[in-house]
């Protein structure tokens, strides 16, 4: 094979009370990529289709620094072009650099005959969550390349679990249109937090966790408190308050920002109702004049795939 086609999903990290730790895949939204091995021993970037406006230097973008680890751990001494097509804005709190980092580290894996595990696609793909946002996490490559519902039990070593997911549970990810660089939001975070809090975080986590498992959805609602992260970041995201308070007025189980934001998605128990919260937080997006994106979808348990 000298040349695949591919796609990694869009994801939602933290999901409110994991920061760092938890995530899950999107449907039907998310990157694609084409990739093709030659001789130059080169890596080579084409133009970006899509939106935003990245840097098609291979030191400058996550696709070229993953392929230039993964090249070089291979020691084939073979280069490769890239095509990648974003379907996710860059700084929008869907995982954007996950998902070009994820498919870019799943799709090398596949041409040069699968050298590597999963979890050492993870470790490919976490190098380019450092170029974007200047830290290694997994919170949103481990669900772009594993699909579903994921938590890092540690990062050292690295250990991830797959959760499983209810089958009535839909997420709606509201995207207000103004671009949140990751980097600034975590800059903007304290490094310390009180016992008080970390208290009530841990136990959020547990409750979350132990609803996906009992398919307990009130339990899931009543577990989407961040206590540590979201009130510092929500005032970087414009009608944060709005959206969040109809969200729950409209049915969701619960919500939060999405990622790093200024995404916000909201959890739903079954599709009538995940249409019904999408409907009533757009109306709250227009009444504030925030151009947005609504995404409904179920978890999805697909994550990155060959097209071709
Ligand atoms: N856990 C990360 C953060 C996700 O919130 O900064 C964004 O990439």
């Amino acid at each position: 094979m000298n040349k695949i086609k591919a796609f990694a999903p869009a994801s939602v990290a933290n999901v409110s009370c994991g920061f760092d730790v938890l995530g899950f895949a999107m449907s039907g939204i998310g990157d694609a990529i084409e990739i093709e091995k030659n001789d130059s021993g080169e890596i080579t970037i084409e133009p970006i289709m899509g939106p935003g406006t990245l840097s098609t230097d291979p030191k400058k973008n996550v696709c070229g620094v993953i392929a230039r680890a993964m090249l070089y751990k291979i020691e084939s001494g073979a280069g490769v072009t890239i095509k990648l097509t974003k379907g996710i804005l860059p700084g929008s709190g869907l995982g954007s650099s996950a998902a070009s980092s994820s498919v870019t580290a799943f799709a090398i894996n596949e041409l040069f005959n699968k050298p590597f595990t999963q979890l050492e696609l993870v470790q490919f793909a976490m190098l380019g969550e450092e170029l974007a946002s200047g830290t290694q996490h997994a919170d949103n490559v481990a669900p772009a390349l594993m699909g579903g519902f994921t938590a890092i039990r540690s990062y050292n070593p690295l250990d991830i679990i797959e959760l499983p997911v209810p089958s009535e549970l839909f997420s709606v990810v509201i995207h207000p249109k103004i671009e949140l660089r990751t980097k600034l939001s975590r800059d903007v975070l304290k490094k310390q937090v009180t016992l008080k809090k970390a208290i009530k975080q841990w136990g959020n986590v547990a409750g979350l966790i132990s609803g996906l498992y009992t398919d307990n959805y009130e339990l899931i609602g009543r577990s989407l408190t961040d206590y540590i992260v979201e009130p510092i970041r929500s005032v970087l995201i414009p009608g944060f308050a709005e959206i969040t308070q109809k969200a729950k007025e409209s049915g969701a189980l619960g919500c939060g920002i999405s990622g790093s934001g200024p995404s916000i998605f909201s959890l739903c128990q079954g599709e009538q109702n995940a249409n019904k919260v999408a409907k009533e937080i757009g109306a709250v997006a227009s009444k504030l004049d925030l151009p947005f994106d609504i995404h409904i979808s179920k978890i999805s348990s697909t994550g990155a795939i060959i097209l071709e």
